[in-house]
């Protein structure tokens, strides 16, 4: 065995030269890796091996670039990726990549420059740098296409998918299957049989076949980008990779589309959209991370799981256990209303058909019902309770369940911001207890408030955290907080939303430059959406707010076909004249001169309260980190990922100017604009909200 450098080993199988990379956690491309393969190409090339297989250890296949590199200063000079590519692809004897893991971004590129790639079922291959905000750009926006085909490329590019071998292999990425386990053995073997049967050296990037069939065909893209329109709104990287492939297809040569690439790749890389979505990337990764939680905390086996209450929320949570294979039993005080949960979870399963019909049969199985918390939950590993916000109700399930439930049985609450601690009061097992705040739809919603209340002992936070990440959630731990972070950070933006409306701008007006600015949706669009009558109680109701008077005309939203906007047939908003008039009485009311009010103002005093609020959060200790904030509106709340979070996009204003505009709306509006202290400091020292930690 010849040791290359620290992560890179030349050994020989008969006639076979094997390279194999182990740079933990994911062989990135790091410098070290690059020139690693570098030089363990041109040793291999310059021995008499008659083939060469590339493999790596440890979890995966090369993973792509090493995106902590980016953007930052260059170290020592070493091999390009360019340079390692040409040494694969121009090499004088077979060069097979063997796949396991995930072969992404650069580690596809890479694979995509040896002659021949062999993989095991379970490896995934994929461009996913799309979701970094960049383009692939080491060719392989020029090698995709010419492999899978135009259409094929567009949709793997623009999606960033992971496609599994055995697809992949359809799709002609991969030549070879290989036996799960037996990766290097069917590598050499495949290699060995190239040699023995003199196969071609396959240059992907000299075959324009696949490109030959999209020339003169510009409808491709065209229908390409109006099918998607919706869905890239507001990014700068899927335009581009569409570019990149329309390059592909219209260069007169190889290198000509590559120039291309590399040009708009600089620019993605350059601009503020890939900073905040790679900035995301790592956010989301230090989410897991608890200080005073390490990786290694035992955790408690979660086999039964039981939810109390039947409605939207119980079902929808119900659905992600049972995705994964866990028992869950939902408990209701009446049959009624459990008949009517346990259908919708059923007719949900039969509508969403994300898995095959037997699947979906076991899944159903998996939830049963129960009237009665004692016999249900005798047995269970966590019980969730998921019942409407009464702190009375609350606290009497949760005396209940600690008489009920075994020891060390996980108690949680799905509140949205009740004291959990108060909650927790109740039982003579605190340590137990815990928030896991799912959000709605619980079965499509990727965020998971997990909330520590103040005695939650440290393997119930490390076994909620575990099971969030088993059933494909996001989770970031919070602190006991009215609201938690996200609801209370949403607290600020509804009430100068709604002050918006009161001195002159028009609910549209504000629902607009939210959405232009990434929301999928502004604050009056969402009420309609959601029903404006949620917590609205009729008996109750004397005109006070804007919101009483339209649900006393019965526009409640969508639902009744009017609330603050009118709705044609197709549901189309429409902006009111009934609305404007009722503002316009309300105004003359209150005795206020309206107002123009500008995009810029709205936008300001909408997010710049977020974040001071966030800042505040973190001064609190309710957050971990400034990063923590950013990863709950991405995922909870459709903050756009492009502009990282609310604490990433107040160190892209700059944090003088977020302060200066506090005191300066202060100064002139009131105290609800006051910076907090520690917002004052941060200016004062010189840092940027991503230093706050909580
Ligand atoms: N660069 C640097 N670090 C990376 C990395 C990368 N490409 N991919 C993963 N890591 C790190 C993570 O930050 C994490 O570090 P931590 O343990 O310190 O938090 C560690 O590796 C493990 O990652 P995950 O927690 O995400 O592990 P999983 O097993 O859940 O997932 C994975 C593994 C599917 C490989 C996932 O990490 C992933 O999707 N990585 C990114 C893949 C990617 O986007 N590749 C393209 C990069 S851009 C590129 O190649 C440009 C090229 O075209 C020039």
């Amino acid at each position: 065995m010849t040791e290359i450098n620290s992560v890179t080993t030349l050994t020989r199988d008969g006639d076979v030269a094997v390279i194999t990379l182990n740079s933990p956690p994911v062989n990135a491309l790091s410098g070290n890796v690059r020139q690693g393969l570098y030089d363990g190409f041109k040793a291999a090339a310059a021995s008499d091996a008659k083939a060469i297989v590339l493999i790596c250890e440890g979890r995966t296949f090369i993973a792509g670039a090493d995106i902590s590199e980016f953007g930052a200063a260059a170290g020592v000079p070493t091999a390009s990726l360019f340079d390692v590519q040409d040494m694969m692809e121009n090499s004088p004897v077979p060069v097979v990549a063997a796949i396991h893991g995930t072969a992404l971004g650069g580690g596809l590129e890479v694979a995509l420059c040896a002659h021949y790639r062999v993989a095991v079922p379970s490896a995934r291959l994929g461009l996913p740098e799309v979701a970094l905000g960049l383009l692939p750009g080491a060719g392989g926006t020029q090698r995709l296409p010419r492999v899978v085909g135009v259409e094929t490329a567009l949709e793997m590019m623009t999606s960033g998918r992971h496609v599994p071998a055995p697809e992949a292999a359809k799709l002609g990425l991969v030549d070879e299957l290989a036996e799960e386990g037996k990766l290097k053995e069917a590598a050499i073997a495949f290699a060995n049989k190239c040699v023995a049967e003199n196969k071609p050296l396959v240059k992907i990037s000299s075959n324009n076949t696949k490109l030959e069939a999209a020339k003169g065909k510009p409808e491709i893209f065209a229908a390409f980008r109006k099918a998607n329109a919706r869905k890239f709104r507001g990014f700068a990287a899927p335009e581009a990779n569409i570019k990149c492939i329309e390059a592909a297809v219209n260069s007169a040569t190889f290198e000509d589309g590559l120039k291309a690439e590399r040009k708009l790749f600089g620019e993605l890389m350059m601009g503020a959209q890939s900073a905040a979505q790679r900035y995301y990337f790592f956010a989301e990764r230090q989410a897991n991370k608890i200080p005073d939680v390490p990786d290694d905390t035992p955790i408690r086996p979660i086999n039964k799981v039981g939810i109390i209450g039947a409605g939207t929320m119980g079902g929808g949570i119900a659905m992600n256990f049972a995705n994964v294979g866990i028992e869950v039993v939902i408990v209701e005080q009446q049959q009624a209303p459990l008949d009517k949960g346990l259908a919708t979870i059923r007719s949900n399963y039969e509508r969403s058909r994300t898995a095959k019909p037997e699947e979906t049969a076991k899944r159903i199985g998996l939830i049963t019902g129960s009237l009665s918390m004692e016999e249900a939950f005798a047995d269970v590993d966590l019980v969730i309770e998921a019942v409407f916000e009464r702190m009375d109700v609350k606290k009497d399930i949760f005396a209940k369940l600690d008489a009920i439930c075994k020891p060390g049985c996980i108690l949680a609450t799905n509140t949205s911001g009740l004291n959990i601690d108060e909650i927790a009061s109740v039982t003579k097992r605190p340590q137990d207890v815990i928030g896991l705040h799912f959000f709605s739809p619980a079965n499509v919603m990727k965020l998971l408030e997990i909330v520590r209340a103040d005695h939650t002992a440290k393997d119930v936070i490390a076994t909620s955290m575990k099971l969030a990440k088993k059933i494909g959630k996001i989770a970031v731990l919070v602190g006991v907080t009215p609201g938690f972070v996200g609801n209370r950070i949403l607290g600020q933006r509804q009430r100068e939303a709604q002050k918006l409306v009161m001195e002159g701008a028009m609910p549209w007006d504000v629902d607009r430059v939210l959405f232009d600015f990434g929301f999928p949706m502004g604050p009056f669009a969402m009420s309609d959406l959601a029903g404006l009558d949620i917590g609205w109680v009729k008996e109750k109701s004397n005109g006070e707010t804007i919101r009483d008077v339209l649900c006393e005309m019965d526009r409640r939203g969508q639902k009744t076909g009017a609330g603050y906007y009118d709705y044609d047939e197709n549901r189309n908003a429409i902006p009111s004249p009934v609305t404007e008039k009722i503002l316009h009485d309300f105004i003359v009311k209150s005795g206020v001169n309206p107002r123009k009010i500008s995009d810029e103002e709205i936008l300001e005093r909408c997010i710049y309260p977020m974040i001071n609020e966030g800042v505040k959060i973190l001064d609190e200790g309710k957050a971990i980190r400034a990063s923590d904030v950013d990863v709950v509106w991405v995922n909870g709340y459709g903050w756009p990922v492009y502009r990282g979070g609310p604490m990433h996009y107040g160190d892209v204003v700059g944090p003088e100017k977020v302060l200066a505009k506090m005191k300066e709306f202060q100064a002139t509006m009131g105290d609800q604009f006051k910076p907090s202290a520690l917002l004052e400091k941060l200016v004062a020292d010189g840092k940027k909200f991503s230093d706050l930690k909580g």
